[in-house]
């Protein structure tokens, strides 16, 4: 495997989790979805009962664990944890909800990738608040029907497409999450500078507002980096010139491409004549899962105009030729930036 990227979505620590937003009042933008999230809450607070279930969906960073803690914050119930990969067995999520309080968030992140016989469980689960075991193997096994608690379910997503139709018509709420503005990337910027305590001129908060890729998870990993250069090799505070010079040392261009962005334009532009490649030899191309480069990476260079999804492959625009400083072919497709 090749070294993880700075901007890595699949790495938790500490610094991140301190600053995830505790109340729906410190989440930053998604207004509509934030309004939408608030009057479902008062109404279930208002009378006293358990949050319908709630599907989030979006690219990865954006908001969807934060939002599922919110939720239990907002209403003061307990947050169980896991994930669609990690409930291997259906006994493992009946051994979760079967300890649950009433009221309390459920959340399972990645959910499309629970395996089938787990999520068949789900479905009465949610549904009519019932848990069907099976006692015993073969001829003598026993089934038998448990009552829940009324909680509330929280699955997240980068894949909606993948979430069965059963599944997803069980969820009464379902929200997507869009990639966010310069302005509202700022204040995210902003926020966490003064919760992991590092001044910051506005006009460097905006420049590593602009590098993020839309998304408040590199938005903080990038403060956490210009942060421990402006510790190190400067004044310990983040001016434009202090936050330009880090930008350059982590290799993030004025877009907010990392390098693995870029070794993914670089593949198709120069490997594979600009395309049309299939996603698994860029994959290859790459050394990243094809699952990484769909989910983590083409999402923002789909985006940004930089890739283009064609039936027989992922293409290079003409603006991802230009990106990289090279002449795009007369044939190629995009348009100017
Ligand atoms: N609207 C927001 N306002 C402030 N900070 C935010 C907001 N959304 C996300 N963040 C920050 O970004 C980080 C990543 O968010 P989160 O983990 O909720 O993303 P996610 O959508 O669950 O990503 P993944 O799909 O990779 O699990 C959090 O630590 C949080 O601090
Ligand atoms: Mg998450």
């Amino acid at each position: 495997m090749r070294e993880d990227s700075l901007l890595s979505p699949t790495i938790e620590d500490d610094e991140e989790i301190s600053l995830r937003p505790k109340r729906l009042e410190d989440f930053v933008g998604q207004g509509k979805v934030k309004n939408r999230l608030r009057i479902s809450l008062e109404a279930a607070v208002k009378e006293g009962r358990a949050l319908d279930h709630v599907l989030f969906s979006g690219p990865p960073g954006l908001g969807k664990t934060t939002l599922a803690g919110i939720i239990a914050g907002e209403k003061g119930v307990a947050l169980r944890v896991t994930s669609g990969p990690a409930l291997d067995r259906p006994g493992d999520l009946a051994a979760i909800i079967s300890n649950l309080q009433p009221q309390d968030v459920f959340f399972i992140d990645e959910i499309h990738r629970l395996p089938r016989a787990v999520e068949e469980v789900l479905y009465p689960a949610m549904e009519d608040f019932q848990l069907d075991v099976v006692l015993g193997k073969g001829p003598t096994a026993q089934s038998i029907r448990i009552d829940l608690p009324r909680f509330t379910l929280v699955g997240a997503t980068t894949r909606k497409g993948k979430v069965t139709a059963p599944l997803r018509d069980r969820f009464g709420i379902e929200e997507k999450l869009d990639y966010y503005e310069p302005e509202e990337l700022a204040v995210i910027v902003r926020r966490s500078a003064s919760i992991i305590d590092v001044p910051i001129d506005d006009t460097a908060a905006e420049l590593v507002a602009q590098r993020s890729r839309q998304t408040p998870r590199i938005a903080n990993r990038l403060l956490a980096r210009v942060r421990d250069y402006a510790v190190a090799r400067a004044s310990g505070s983040i001016d434009l010139a202090t936050a330009t010079e880090a930008l350059k040392i982590y290799e993030v261009d004025h877009l907010g491409l990392d390098k693995v962005d870029r070794s993914i334009l670089e593949a198709v532009i120069e490997r594979f004549g600009g395309g049309p490649v299939g996603l698994s030899t860029l994959a290859i191309a790459v050394g990243e899962e094809p699952e990484t480069v769909e989910d983590a990476y083409e999402p923002f260079l789909l985006q940004s105009g930089l890739i283009k999804r064609t039936p027989r492959g992922r293409v290079a625009t003409a603006n991802a030729y230009r990106h990289l400083g090279v002449e795009p072919p007369a044939d190629s497709q995009g348009t100017l930036l």
